[in-house]
């Protein structure tokens, strides 16, 4: 029998959760503060790019990425089906670019090992490259092509996840405040502002970047802190760029309406999302040692939002030990839209008491506990 689950968030972790356990027959109450969507979910360049984004090597983030990558033609389409809703979806490919000779070994060290992992990429030089990308610049020496890697238009695809859940009928209450959870051990209790009670069976917490609010309560250190990311936007329909292109300083996603996406900045600023003259000023730099036609623009949007980054890099995804009630899917940093499918997975399988297909050991949110005891 369906259980009620109640979730507390609204960005594309908890839509993703949410879609995913309704569409199994649970009845899901979805609480958020404000809109959702309205934080960092919003705000993400939208890649879809395990290999790009890890570069030390094939990890159990990693591997988690790679296994969400390979559930979202699939995932996208079903919200898309859902939803009525369309959103651009591309196999671009991505490219990540060297300016020096000595950056070419650790380029092709990479292409090593990706291939053991799916990968058909290979390293580019010269007139290959520059078919492939014309607008580049002319500086660049190399780059490693990675044609499995895909973008996702973030604001839209969230967009569709929500509408998706309200069709297949997740009640969404945003807007709430002052949400304060009552009781979470014997049955799941959450009260918001003008006593309205929400209850269940089960709640999953993905509140992102606050989500240490939450470490009182369960009495559990749950270490995850908000990194700005500031990003940019050109008008570039007259210079299209077909990849997502890398730097070790940045990257540039084009997309189809258009605009050309440049991020982001890595910043501690507490949960400020202004954007800074020097923050845009430092990636403007960037931009145009990798695309020349770049110094004639301005960037005509500038925005920020916090990623949830945590204490050892890796997200919380899994239930707690003091109330197998209680799950969290938090701190997904710099790859939440990409993991959003797997997480939901792995949540609902937790939920339904279903072996993951997926190892999550290394993600347990008690983790943090076990060091504190050492
Ligand atoms: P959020 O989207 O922040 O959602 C958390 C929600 O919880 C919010 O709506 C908040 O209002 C709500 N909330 C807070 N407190 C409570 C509470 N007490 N109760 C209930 N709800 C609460 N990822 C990629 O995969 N690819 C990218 O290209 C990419 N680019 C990025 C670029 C930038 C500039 C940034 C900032 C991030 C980028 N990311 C990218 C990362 C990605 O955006 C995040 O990992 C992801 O959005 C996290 O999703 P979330 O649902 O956990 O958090
Ligand atoms: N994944 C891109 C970013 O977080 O900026």
């Amino acid at each position: 029998m369906g259980k009620s689950i109640v979730i507390l968030g609204g960005g594309v972790i908890g839509l993703s959760c949410a879609f995913e356990l309704q569409s199994r027959g649970h009845r899901v109450t979805l609480l958020e503060p404000a809109s959702c969507g309205g934080q960092a979910s919003g705000a993400a360049a939208g890649m879809l790019a395990p290999y790009s984004e890890n570069l030390e090597g094939p990890d159990d983030f990693f591997r988690l990425c790679l296994d969400s990558l390979r559930l979202y033609p699939q995932w996208q389409q079903t919200i898309k089906q859902i939803s009525k809703q369309t959103f651009e979806y591309t196999p671009s490919g991505s490219l990540y670019l060297a300016y020096h000779s000595a950056d070419l070994l650790a380029l092709e060290g990479r292409l090593l090992w990706q291939r053991q992992f799916g990968s058909s990429g290979s390293v580019m030089t010269g007139d290959e490259l520059f078919r492939l990308e014309p607008l580049l610049s002319r500086d660049v020496l190399a780059a490693l092509y990675t044609p499995e890697e895909s973008h996702v238009y973030a604001p839209h695809y969230v967009s569709a996840l929500e509408q998706a859940c309200r069709l297949i009928g997740v009640n969404i209450q945003d807007r709430l405040e002052q949400i304060e959870i009552v009781e979470w051990k014997h049955e799941v209790l959450v009260r918001s502002a003008g006593r309205h009670y929400f209850n269940g069976d089960y709640l999953v917490v993905c509140s992102g970047a606050w989500a240490q609010e939450l470490a009182q309560t369960f009495d559990m250190n749950i270490p995850v802190y908000p990194i700005r990311g500031q990003i940019c936007a050109y008008e570039s329909s007259k210079h299209p760029v077909k990849h997502m292109v890398f730097s070790s300083q940045g990257y540039l996603v084009g997309k189809e309406n258009g605009t050309l996406v440049c991020g982001a900045s890595e910043d501690v600023a507490g949960f400020d999302t202004s954007v800074t003259a020097k923050g845009i000023d430092r990636l403007k730099r960037w931009n145009h040692r990798v695309f020349p036609f770049l110094n004639d623009l301005e960037p005509f949007h500038r925005w920020a939002g916090l990623r949830p980054s945590t204490q050892d890099g890796f997200p919380l995804i899994g239930p707690i030990s003091k109330s197998s009630r209680v799950t969290i899917a938090v701190g997904h940093y710099r790859n939440g839209i990409l993991l959003s499918p797997v997480t939901a997975m792995l949540v609902a399988d937790g939920i339904d008491g279903i072996q993951a297909a997926t190892s999550i050991e290394a993600f347990s949110p008690e983790r943090f506990e076990r060091s504190l005891r050492i």
